[in-house]
């Protein structure tokens, strides 16, 4: 089950044949790497050093010179980064890509749009709390990742760089799905809060079905209406990302339903982005909804009566703050981060591998993997000065580049997507051509 040292002898051969090497060939092993017993790969889950502190600089006094400013094009302290690129985060759509083989695996279609509808939520879950930004990928930066333990490749490209436009693709490694899309983050600061534009399709196929759902990305402020439509039928799931309301008590709430192609609905689907997502039928919610609004009348009146009524007794020991409705399914539950995330940008331990460079990788990697960007690298081992002064040197470097093409009327062309037409959406969209897994690197760009 190692794949990333044969990947060069592997070489110059078709992708078809490079899939059968991966399940017949798992006797061949990196000798750097970790392994557990069952062969699986281990991971980091931890990064070389803890985080530098924030607390010495005001964050405020930096961030009013940014109000109505696109974050984009500000230049901000390091020290308010976190040690991955973009390119990186938006892989971390990828950490609960279990609900997509088990999506997969499920004969009902309602089933199947209810793990795809747990996905899209799960891929939000791990920005929470996360207040680093990450590093702006450089025009032409690279990321791949592989987990043959989750069955699936993927690839981004940073395509465009004014507007900041990231193209990924990912695939199943058995040919079950395949997951694509590009990324438009449009941030804007208005004091308080970083608003998102969201921008951008995520296209998601299920190859045995002949189904294909798309959704747009929401980022960072999750609120706001995901809708995840079905092309075959036009069926669709509406998800609502609620904003926190009142005294925060619909805060990371998301409430939703499926429905069929004649608007019945089938399901309800809900819970809270940064904990668990729960579905349950129609009818049940809303006797569900009646019941419990009628228990808030009686208990509002038995306080009044009562006056200080303690109610800290029929409080439930977890810290569980969904209200689960009788009946029904758990779809996804977070994963608890690790301890040590807290001095770590609040990581997940998904994230915590995601720059990690493993022995036998150096000699695979394109020479454009942002793993190979001196100044993330830099800041992950907490040399902050190193990489504030590698981040510069690398902005000024893509400057220089572009000047020289503008003089010399060379246009940028990208190298793994191509600018095309989304089939489903019909929208522009940027494409996968193929061909990143057969390693010819050639006239890659020099980006550091
Ligand atoms: C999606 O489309 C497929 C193919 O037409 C259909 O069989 C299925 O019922 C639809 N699924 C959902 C969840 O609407
Ligand atoms: C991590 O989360 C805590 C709250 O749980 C927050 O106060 C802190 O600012 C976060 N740190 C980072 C680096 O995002
Ligand atoms: C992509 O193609 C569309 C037309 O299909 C065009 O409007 C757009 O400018 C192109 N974008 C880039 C970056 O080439």
């Amino acid at each position: 089950f190692e794949i990333y040292c044969n990947y060069e002898s592997y070489e110059g051969v078709s992708e078809a044949s490079f899939k059968d090497a991966l399940v017949f060939d798992s006797s061949q092993r990196d000798n750097g790497s970790v392994h557990q017993e069952n062969g699986i790969k281990k991971h980091r889950t931890s990064l070389p050093v803890p985080m530098f502190s924030r607390n010495t600089i005001s964050v405020w006094s930096i961030l009013k010179k940014c109000i109505g400013l696109e974050l984009s094009k500000i230049t901000m302290p390091i020290v308010f980064n976190e040690p991955l690129s973009f390119l990186q985060r938006i892989t971390e759509y990828m950490e609960h890509i279990y609900l997509i083989n088990r999506a997969c695996s499920l004969p009902d279609s309602i089933e199947r749009m209810k793990a795809v509808a747990a996905f899209a939520v799960s891929a939000v879950a791990s920005q929470w709390d996360r207040t680093g930004k990450p590093f702006n990928p450089l025009l032409g930066e690279t990321y791949e990742l592989t987990r043959e333990e989750h069955g699936f490749r993927l690839v981004s490209e940073q395509v465009s760089h004014h507007p900041p436009i990231s193209a990924f693709h990912a695939e199943s490694l058995v040919g079950d799905f395949v997951f694509h899309g590009s990324i438009y983050p449009k941030l804007k600061f208005w004091g308080k809060s970083v608003e998102a534009e969201p921008k951008g399709t995520i296209t998601l196929e299920l190859l045995k079905h002949n189904e294909a759902y798309t959704w747009s990305k929401l980022w960072i402020e999750q609120y706001g209406t995901v809708e995840i439509v079905n092309h075959s039928t036009g069926d669709k799931c509406v998800l609502n990302f609620k904003p926190c309301g009142m005294f925060g008590k619909e805060l990371h709430k998301v409430e939703g339903y499926i429905q069929d192609k004649s608007k019945k609905k089938c399901c309800i689907i809900y819970g809270k982005w940064t904990e668990c997502m729960w579905s349950v039928d129609p009818q049940s919610y809303e006797a569900h909804k009646k019941s419990e609004k009628k228990g808030e009348n009686r208990k509002q009146k038995q306080e009044q009566k009562a006056g200080q009524n303690d109610d800290a007794d029929d409080m439930p020991e977890v810290q569980e703050t969904v209200c689960v409705v009788p009946g029904s399914t758990l779809l996804w539950r977070i994963d608890s981060r690790p301890a040590h995330s807290a001095t770590m940008y609040n990581f997940t331990n998904f994230a915590m591998s995601l720059n990690e460079l493993e022995p036998g990788m150096e000699a695979i990697l394109a020479p454009t993997d942002c793993r190979f960007r001196p100044d993330i690298r830099a800041m992950e081992n907490g040399r902050m000065d190193d990489a504030s002064r590698e981040k510069e040197r690398l902005e000024e470097k893509q400057r220089a580049a572009r000047k020289d093409r503008s003089k010399s009327d060379k246009e940028w062309s990208t190298r793994w997507f191509g600018n095309g037409t989304n089939p489903y959406t019909g929208l522009q969209d940027w494409l996968y051509t193929g061909g990143y897994f057969d390693r010819h690197y050639q006239d890659l760009p020099d980006i550091y």
